[in-house]
């Protein structure tokens, strides 16, 4: 609520854009300025629900909107790289959904526009600005832990076969890895100082997109990561950080606003982090994004841009794996 108001344009009214709406609207000060869709009649139900200036009914025009301070990318995966440069080439910071992009070339290709021109860019990877991510960060860098020797985390949804088509579909860069892995790795990443390497099993769809995978990865700083992701079931989505004098555990998804526990190394039971609240998590990372944009920072410290490519390069190396592909991939991609 502190965070200072900017004044947002979202590109593709689906899901996820709705409930940022709903969190910007319900516990920040930040306005929705704009909302662009592919159709007129959806940006307009979307800005008449959420109390958006303008509606407009292509991305190209929500760009040229001087009004907008921000662009907010909620398309798929697979249209992350286009949209981005079209918003960043417009002059426009941007927050762009995870998956970042479909693999690190294209990734390292919107940084490196966002770097020329000056312009903040963010993945928008919520749980690292949680406040129980926090917590976890200052056990480990304060040495609450001892060396830290293991990292477990899963997440699992019930998204396949039932599910959006954006997850099964090879060509909206579908499956378990970009939509629910990318939270795993990008826990052990943040815990590890980066993932040195990855092996990994998986089982694939009838598709050909990853329908869950079982991996393992090695931190920059030492330690290892036991890591899982599934759209075939609902898991329990549990994450623990061990080290060698105790243990965190976070009760409940790990990636949602949820307490996290320790436990020593003698079994004792140490303080537990309760959040304030458990709604509305996506305001987090909106409030970052005002903050460093009204800094006149280009990135933020807590999803830095080259951890971002990189997170993207173990995905390519999960993928390929695997012997998963997506069509049309950006020349330098996993292919
Ligand atoms: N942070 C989170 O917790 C979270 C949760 C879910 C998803 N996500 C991420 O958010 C992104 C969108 O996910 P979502 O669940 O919101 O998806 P969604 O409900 O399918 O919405 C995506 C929107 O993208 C637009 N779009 C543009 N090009 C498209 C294309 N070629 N095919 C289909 N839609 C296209 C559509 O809006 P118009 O046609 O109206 O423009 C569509 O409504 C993904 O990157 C996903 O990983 C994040």
């Amino acid at each position: 609520m502190t965070a200072p108001p900017l004044r947002w344009g979202v590109i593709a009214p689906g899901g996820i854009a709705r409930a940022m709406a709903t969190a910007l609207n319900a516990v920040t000060q930040q306005r929705i300025a704009a909302v662009a869709s592919r159709s007129l009649d959806r940006a307009q139900a979307f800005a008449t629900e959420f109390g958006a200036d303008t509606a407009y009914g292509s991305y190209a025009a929500l760009v040229a909107d001087a009004s907008v301070d921000v662009v907010y990318i909620a398309s798929p995966h697979s249209e992350h790289r286009e949209h981005a440069l079209l918003a960043l080439s417009a002059g426009k910071p941007v927050l762009m959904e995870k998956a970042f992009t479909r693999n690190a070339a294209e990734a390292q290709e919107v940084v490196d526009v966002a770097r020329a021109g000056g312009l903040f860019l963010m993945e928008a990877m919520w749980a690292r600005f949680l406040p129980h991510y926090d917590v976890v960060r200052q056990c480990v860098q304060g040495g609450l832990l001892g060396s830290i020797d293991t990292v477990f985390a899963d997440h699992g949804q019930p998204l396949y076969p039932d599910g959006p088509q954006r997850l099964s579909d090879p060509a909206l860069a579908g499956g378990a890895l970009l939509d629910l892995g990318i939270y795993p790795l990008s826990f052990a990443s943040m815990v590890l100082g980066g993932l040195a390497s990855v092996t990994a099993v998986g089982e694939l769809t009838t598709e050909g997109v990853d329908a869950q995978e079982a991996m393992t990865a090695r931190g920059t700083n030492g330690g290892l990561g036991v890591l899982h992701a599934t759209m075939l079931a609902r898991t329990a989505a549990r994450a623990s950080v061990v080290g060698t004098a105790g243990r965190l555990d976070i009760d409940g998804s790990f990636y949602q606003p949820n307490p996290v526990r320790y436990t020593a190394r003698d079994r004792s039971a140490g303080p537990v982090f309760e959040p304030a609240s458990r709604k509305h998590g996506l305001a987090y990372e909106a409030a970052e994004v005002a903050r460093c944009i009204t800094e006149g920072r280009t990135e933020s410290p807590l999803m830095p841009l080259d951890e971002t490519v990189a997170i993207m390069a173990t995905m390519d190396d999960i993928r390929r794996q695997l012997g998963v592909v997506y069509p049309g991939e950006h020349p330098g991609g996993p292919a």
